[in-house]
């Protein structure tokens, strides 16, 4: 082998690694209880956008679809963690932009996060904007939201980071409702 192919299969190796270990550690959280509801015909068109059946997902329940090479969370929250995530102040977040790839102008709001005005239905990029592991949800760590171990941060139920080393919230994709129980990623 040349040291250039080498090269090559070492880089590969990386790669199959760094995945393998977020799917570890999200299947050890057990929190993708439905298996990605990924659109087959989309996923046939390299994946620019892909469309989600959201209508079997209840209150206080998440899902998990890969999109982009990367897990996306659509959670439907319940009424306590709405109400959780408005009375925060936005002087108490240590990232105060809504991290919304529909809008980066936005403040963190819980209301410029979530997909419908009534914020029951929240759609996040599910890598922990520290170092990019996979942060556990379901009302993990000190916030009831999610908890990312690798290093400790905490992040509340609107996805806003609150304690721990992760710079900024997490992230908002580009998405939309295109009916009622459709949810179009990208
Ligand atoms: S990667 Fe999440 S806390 Fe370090």
């Amino acid at each position: 082998m040349s040291h250039a192919e080498d090269h090559e299969g070492t880089r590969r190796d990386f790669l199959y690694y760094a995945t393998a270990g977020a799917g570890a550690v999200t299947a050890g959280a057990a929190i993708w209880p439905l298996i990605n509801q990924m659109n087959p015909s989309a996923d046939v068109q390299a994946l620019s956008s892909i469309l989600v059946d959201v209508s079997g997902v209840e209150p206080g329940t998440q899902i998990s679809v890969k999109f982009l090479g990367k897990p996306v969370f659509i959670r439907r929250r319940t009424e306590r963690e709405i109400e959780a995530a408005r009375a925060v102040e936005l002087s108490q977040l240590p990232d105060r932009n809504a991290q919304n790839r529909n809008d980066m102008a936005l403040d963190a709001s819980d209301q410029n996060r979530t997909l419908d005005e009534a914020g029951e239905w929240l759609v996040m990029i599910g890598v922990c904007t520290h170092l990019g592991c996979v942060p556990i949800g379901d009302g993990a760590g000190d916030f009831g939201g999610w908890f990312c171990p690798c290093h400790g941060s905490h992040y509340d139920t609107a996805g806003r980071i609150r304690k721990g080393p992760a710079p900024e919230n997490l992230w908002i994709p580009v998405a939309e409702f295109v009916d009622d129980t459709t949810i179009k990623l990208g």
